[in-house]
């Protein structure tokens, strides 16, 4: 098979709508990048000659910085579009950013956004691949894509386990790219959060929902903490932090109703004292939130080659 066979698709906007032997052929795609990226000498030239733009329309450490390390590593000519001294600020459209983009002809463009849907809409408006790096509270499907990899690394499978995915699930669009991944390759999911906090309709997305936190990472194999997205509520959802922390932080005690071995995650940013203690999100033998950062890197040059490959005759 050809890897348009294996993966048909021009964009990746999120993970719904790919089948789960997609999913696992982007995750055997970027083991070969962890070997790489362990390696003194990273470079793989693959994309060379292509250019790769990043328009991210809101801020980011992790996966800016990853898909810029993921795109020079793999040799494309990476431009970062800085969105405060951008045409955005005099008032210029989505569209017509979109349009000014595309009429610079680059090869792959990398897009967040605080809307969702906004990236379908200039992938819509564009001649090259897209990948969404997170559009509002919609998909964050290379998160996905890198907190499964990180997963079936330490666990050997993603069948079968069970994922209790822990806080603000109503304005996570990890959450929801997590829901629909874990779910289409067979674990069994847990949503944890304070009633305000967890969207209706959980059980059209296959999840269990739990309110109360001990009950709901109780004998689990992952425990996902999620940061609470302040900047997406318009409101008061949760009485103080401090009190959050106390009734759903995740603290060791609280650890130790979790199976022995259950992994720590956080797709980062961390709210330290709020959603996760200290001492547990430092604990090299429990915490991969690291590991994880590693694995950002690893999934977006795999999401990069797989993309490109249709312009570069592969
Ligand atoms: N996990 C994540 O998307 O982090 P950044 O906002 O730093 O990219």
């Amino acid at each position: 098979m050809t890897s348009a066979e294996f993966f048909p698709h021009r964009h990746l906007l999120g993970i719904a709508g790919l089948q789960p032997h997609e999913i696992m052929f982007l995750l055997d795609e970027a083991e070969q990048w962890v070997a790489l990226n362990r390696q003194s000498s990273k470079h793989d030239d693959r994309l060379a000659g292509l250019t790769q733009i990043n328009a991210f329309f809101e801020n980011s450490t992790r996966t800016l910085l990853s898909f810029e390390i993921a795109g020079k590593r793999l040799g494309a000519d990476v431009v970062n579009m800085h969105i405060a001294q951008s045409s955005v600020k005099k008032g210029e459209t989505l569209i017509d950013t979109a349009i000014t983009l595309n009429a610079m002809r680059p090869d792959v463009i990398v897009i967040r956004h605080g809307s969702s849907g906004a990236v379908a809409l200039i992938a819509d408006k564009v001649d090259c691949p897209v990948l969404n790096a997170g559009d509002g509270t919609h998909e964050h499907p290379t998160q996905g894509l890198l907190d499964a990899l990180t997963i079936r690394r330490h666990k050997g499978r993603i069948a079968g386990l069970s994922v209790a995915i822990c806080g603000d699930i109503l304005h996570s669009r990890v959450a929801r790219s997590n829901i629909i991944l874990l779910t289409n390759l067979g674990a069994q999911v847990r949503v944890v959060g304070p009633p305000t906090l967890l969207p209706p309709a959980l059980d059209a997305l296959g999840v269990e929902a739990f309110t109360d936190m001990d009950a709901g990472i109780a004998g689990v194999d992952v425990v996902m903490m999620l940061r609470l997205q302040n900047e997406r509520m318009d409101g008061a959802y949760v009485p103080s932090a401090r009190e959050y922390h106390a009734l759903w932080g995740l603290t060791r005690e609280r650890l130790a109703g979790a199976a022995p071995d259950a992994l720590v995650m956080h797709p980062g940013p961390m709210n330290r004292g709020v959603e996760i203690a200290s001492d547990v999100a430092d604990d090299v033998n429990r915490s991969v939130i690291a590991e994880q950062v590693e694995m950002g890197v690893a999934v977006r040059m795999a999401c990069l080659d797989v993309l490109t490959r249709g312009r570069r005759g592969r």
